[in-house]
């Protein structure tokens, strides 16, 4: 997948949307029935993709963005470039607020990130949109 500076195109992400979509056909959602796939690249081109993971227990569920999250760190990528969310529902689906958070951890403050559905529907962000004066690792220093 070749990463440009616009990525405003369904065309730039698809690589991305057939990644999540095949993620979001294992989330694990026998509580909401909301079924969720996240994949990303990171700057040596290699992909990493997750789905949500539901508890009995509700409040122990992991969003698709966390786990991937998760699972590219165990791998040694923390360089992520860009990240697209897909959900089969008609509203796009953004990153919820705690995985904001943890987006912002490890991907740049212009780093972008997509919602993509079945209807071929996209919506973009830069990651300081979607959380404006983050509170990132550079303050700790
Ligand atoms: N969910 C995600 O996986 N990512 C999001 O960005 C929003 C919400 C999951 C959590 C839960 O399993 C289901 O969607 C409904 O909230």
């Amino acid at each position: 997948m070749k990463l440009n500076k616009n990525m405003t195109n369904l065309n730039d992400w698809l690589p991305l949307i057939t990644q999540a979509k095949k993620a979001a056909s294992n989330a694990y959602a026998p509580y909401s029935n909301f079924h969720v796939g996240a994949a990303a690249i990171d700057s040596d081109n290699n992909t990493y993709t997750g789905c949500n993971v539901e508890n009995a227990s509700y409040g122990l569920t992991v969003c698709a963005e966390r786990n991937f999250i998760s699972f590219a760190v165990n791998q040694k990528s923390t360089n992520l470039k860009a990240l697209l969310v897909y959900t089969q529902q008609e509203k796009l689906t953004p990153p919820c607020g705690a995985c904001r958070q943890v987006i912002a951890e490890f991907l740049s403050q212009d780093a972008l990130v997509a919602s993509a559905n079945h209807l071929d529907h996209l919506k973009v962000w830069t990651v300081a949109e979607l959380l404006p004066d983050a509170f990132t690792p550079q303050l700790l220093t």
